[in-house]
């Protein structure tokens, strides 16, 4: 079948992207991006593209040029389903916060909302997408309340799991790695399955393009995550030792990457990684591989997460040891609030941490990141309930820029590595701190000896 109309349920971080390129690489195709949140939707129908609700490089453009044509935003999910022949689901899907599974286990409510939605309206035949990370036989759950709420028409459920990352969206989904396709083995489930290829071959080779079953699709993403979060976790534990050692960890992760078969990615050490897919996507492999009683593989890849929250813990310790194991009422300028740069989302960032922590040592914080705001900076910590809101914003401020955040500042954090702070003129910022002036650099992006010269006492990642 010839897809004309696509609906996507979601426009966030995952949806909003996808459904735009794919707008822009199919004309031919009206696609029509549904959500619940009206402020969203009115955001992505801002008529200045430049304030859309996502911030993406290259992003606006591909907006600017599909909107209106054929790429629609709209809060009438009904409609949408109606009119569409394959209908994404790209809705969030967080750790759960209560009940079983709780803090592991990913929270379905959503998708099976989304579900029940498709069910009620469908008068035709559908193909369904999951987009969204999912624990591994969703699909058949997905099924299931479709074929039993439906009005009798046929089902066929894919799995096309996202493999972009934020900040560089636009060029991973221009010119991804692969494409992943799983769908049934039936002759319907085939040829769903080659609607969609169809959809993707408009610009993506055909070789890149897997066709799979769904469950090896689904589990390939879980897979895809840990194994990215493993060598994050796997370097961070290096930097430890390093730290204790001398060894300069920049240099070991050098020299191991230019092993063929270990490769130069995903291997710079960090304050820790952040964001909404490597820790829910581990937790949620790691309760499935206890729902079947692997205890040995769930405590396998518990052990990623558990070394990165040390790594985070690891770095606000030695931030309080450093300034004389006490950061009560001393300003700490922290440069960057959002999980990796080039992004607006804030979610898991290693940030919300090491504020949590230096403000349970009575520090004064100031913020300064290019793309958040001070009410999501806010909301983050106040979501961890550490304390109450109001005790949050008497130790947390923001600034308008970097040198406003470090002026008076006994230390600077960085937190993100965000490529205008490599730029800044850093001596002008050490005449305006306190003496000794000191850079705990969470993404070792600055010049040692450049820093060093000026007069900062400055401590990296591993050094
Ligand atoms: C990730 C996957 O890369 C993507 O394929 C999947 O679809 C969603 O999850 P994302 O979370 O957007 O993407 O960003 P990614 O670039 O993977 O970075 C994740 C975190 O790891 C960030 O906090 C980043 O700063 C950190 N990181 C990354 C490191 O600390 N060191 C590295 O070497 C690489
Ligand atoms: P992701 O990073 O997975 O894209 P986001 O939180 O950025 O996650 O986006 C998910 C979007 O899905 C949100 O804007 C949310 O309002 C929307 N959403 C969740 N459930 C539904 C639903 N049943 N119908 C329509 N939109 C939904």
């Amino acid at each position: 079948m010839s897809i004309t109309k696509i609906c996507c349920i979601g426009a966030g971080y995952v949806g909003g992207p996808t459904m735009a390129v794919i707008a822009q690489k199919c004309p031919q195709i009206q696609v029509t991006v549904v959500d619940l949140n009206q402020e969203r939707i009115a955001a992505w129908n801002n008529e200045d593209v430049t304030t859309i609700p996502i911030y993406e490089p290259g992003l606006a453009e591909i907006v600017a040029e599909a909107r209106g044509r054929n790429l629609f935003f709209s809060t009438d999910v009904e409609k949408a389903i109606d009119e569409a022949e394959m209908i994404f689901i790209s809705v969030n899907t967080p750790t759960k916060t209560y009940g079983k599974g709780k803090g592991m286990a990913a929270d379905l409510k959503f998708i099976e909302l989304c579900a029940r939605q498709i069910a009620k309206v469908a008068k035709d035949n559908k193909i369904v997408v999951e987009k969204s990370t999912l624990p591994v036989r969703t699909a058949e759950a997905l099924k299931s309340i479709l074929d039993h709420t439906g009005n009798g028409v046929q089902f066929q459920i894919l799995s096309n799991p996202e493999f972009l990352a934020e900040g560089t969206a636009v060029s991973d989904l221009l010119a991804p790695d692969r494409i992943l396709i799983g769908g049934d083995t039936t002759p319907e489930g085939e040829q769903a399955i080659q609607s969609l290829v169809a959809v993707y071959a408009n610009w993506v080779a055909p070789e890149k393009i897997l066709t799979t079953n769904v469950w090896s699709s689904e589990l390939s993403k879980l897979t895809a995550n840990a194994f990215l979060a493993q060598r994050i976790s796997s370097i961070n534990a290096m930097s430890e030792l390093c730290e204790q050692t001398g060894a300069d960890v920049n240099e070991v992760a050098r020299a191991i990457g230019m092993d063929s078969r270990i490769g130069p990615k995903f291997l710079k050490a960090s304050v820790g990684f952040g964001g909404s897919c490597f820790q829910k996507d581990i937790l949620n492999l790691v309760y499935i591989a206890k729902s079947y009683g692997l205890h040995e593989v769930a405590d396998y890849w518990e052990q990623v997460i558990i070394m990165n929250d040390h790594q985070k813990r690891r770095f606000s310790n030695k931030i309080v040891q450093t300034l004389y194991n006490t950061v009560a009422d001393k300003k700490i300028a922290l440069l960057g609030w959002a999980f990796k740069k080039d992004t607006n989302d804030t979610r898991e960032s290693a940030a919300i941490y090491v504020a949590d922590d230096l403000i349970n040592e009575e520090a004064r914080l100031t913020v300064y990141d290019p793309k958040v705001s001070f009410s999501k900076i806010l909301s983050d910590l106040d979501y961890l309930e550490s304390r109450t809101p109001g005790k949050n914003k008497e130790h947390i401020a923001a600034a308008a820029t970097a040198y406003e955040a470090c002026q008076n500042a006994h230390a600077i954090a960085i937190l993100t590595e965000w490529d205008e702070f490599r730029s800044y003129d850093w001596q002008k910022i050490y005449d305006s701190m306190q003496k000794p002036a000191f850079v705990f650099d969470g993404r070792n992006i600055l010049d040692v000896d450049q820093m060093k010269a000026i007069g900062f006492v400055y401590l990296g990642i591993g050094a």
